[in-house]
């Protein structure tokens, strides 16, 4: 989708800027998506004009954060994306608090926190994607989320136009779901973490390093696991018992190191993808009756 001549203006008075035409595949892990003009929000705190101005226009759109848990439509798009760039200064300490922007990478987030002694944060250390996205989805990976360390957010509420900050005692975070609107974006987290020497962090971090080289196909291009795991089991190991690695639709894969990772071999449309998913969730669906729920989030146009 295209944003007029008079709205780019608009947005570029705000100090923010649009880059035409880019395609979203170049901007996702699994490296799938078709084309649209992308809104990098340089001023965050312009969002509500922005998203007024957007809104008065008529154009559809879409956040999009470190694109790594998210398989987007082919072809042009019918709805423009927002992204807000990592800026130099996104982390800084103090005590036990740690204040970081959304646009952070999360990965390095951890590694800073632990240069400052904070721990709690070990098992997220390969778990691709923003400070946002994990929030958003209350990122998790061997034993440790998220939501438990968030005190503050600081966000833009679609719900009221404006850039407020929540509790973290207001925020629900489940499972892979938290309560903040699909519409809300995330902008900087307070979080409080425990206090553990560097090298203990280290440890612990290549111990989740090793775990995760040795059960996924890290050097693939995928989305992460596509589906939730079900209550009390596994959605890798109900597919592997299938014998569905290897299972192929196109250039869409699932993986043969990890079942619940889809890989995109080269050339996979989210058609491609989409078929994949779909028949293995019907696979699972027959032999199992369990209806798997995507984890991976879909933008249709
Ligand atoms: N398993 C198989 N075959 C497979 C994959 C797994 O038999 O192909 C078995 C494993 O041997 C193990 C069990 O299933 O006994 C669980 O596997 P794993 O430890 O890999 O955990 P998971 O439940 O499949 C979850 C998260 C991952 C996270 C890992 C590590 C979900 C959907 N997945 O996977 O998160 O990295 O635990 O904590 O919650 C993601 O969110 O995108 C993601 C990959």
């Amino acid at each position: 989708m295209r944003i007029n001549a008079k709205t780019v203006a608009q947005l570029a008075e705000l100090g923010n800027e649009v880059r035409p035409g880019v395609s979203l595949a170049d901007h996702t892990s699994l490296g799938i998506g078709g084309r649209t003009d992308q809104v990098l929000l340089r001023r965050p705190e312009t969002i509500p004009q922005v998203m007024r101005l957007l809104a008065e226009e008529g154009n559809p759109h879409k956040f999009l954060g470190g694109g790594t848990n998210v398989l987007v439509d082919d072809g042009e798009l019918g709805f423009i994306v927002l992204h807000l760039p990592a800026s130099g200064s996104a982390m800084r300490v103090e005590g036990n608090a740690a204040y970081v922007d959304a646009a952070a990478d999360l990965g390095g987030t951890v590694t800073f926190c632990a240069k400052h002694d904070l721990g709690g944060l070990e098992g997220l250390v390969g778990v691709p994607g923003s400070v946002g996205g994990a929030l958003r989805m209350n990122a998790g990976a061997y034993g440790t989320q998220i939501g438990p360390h968030v005190r503050e957010v600081q966000l833009y509420r679609a719900a009221s136009g404006q850039i407020e900050t929540l509790c973290g005692s207001d925020i629900r975070f489940d499972y892979r779901h938290t309560s903040f609107g699909p519409e809300d974006v995330m902008l900087r987290v307070k979080l409080e973490l425990p206090s553990r020497p560097y090298q203990e962090i280290l440890a612990a971090i290549k111990v989740s390093n090793q775990k995760r080289r040795s059960s996924q196909p890290l050097d693939q291009k995928s989305a992460g696991c596509v589906f939730k795991n079900p209550p009390g089991g596994s959605a890798g190991r109900l597919i592997d018992q299938l014998g569905l690695k290897g299972h192929r639709l196109g250039d869409a894969m699932v993986s043969d190191r990890h079942a619940n990772f889809f890989v995109n071999l080269g050339q996979a449309s989210c058609a491609d993808m989409l078929g994949l998913i779909d028949s293995v969730r019907e696979r699972v669906r027959t032999a199992y009756g369990i209806e798997l729920e995507n984890e991976v989030i879909v933008w249709r146009n």
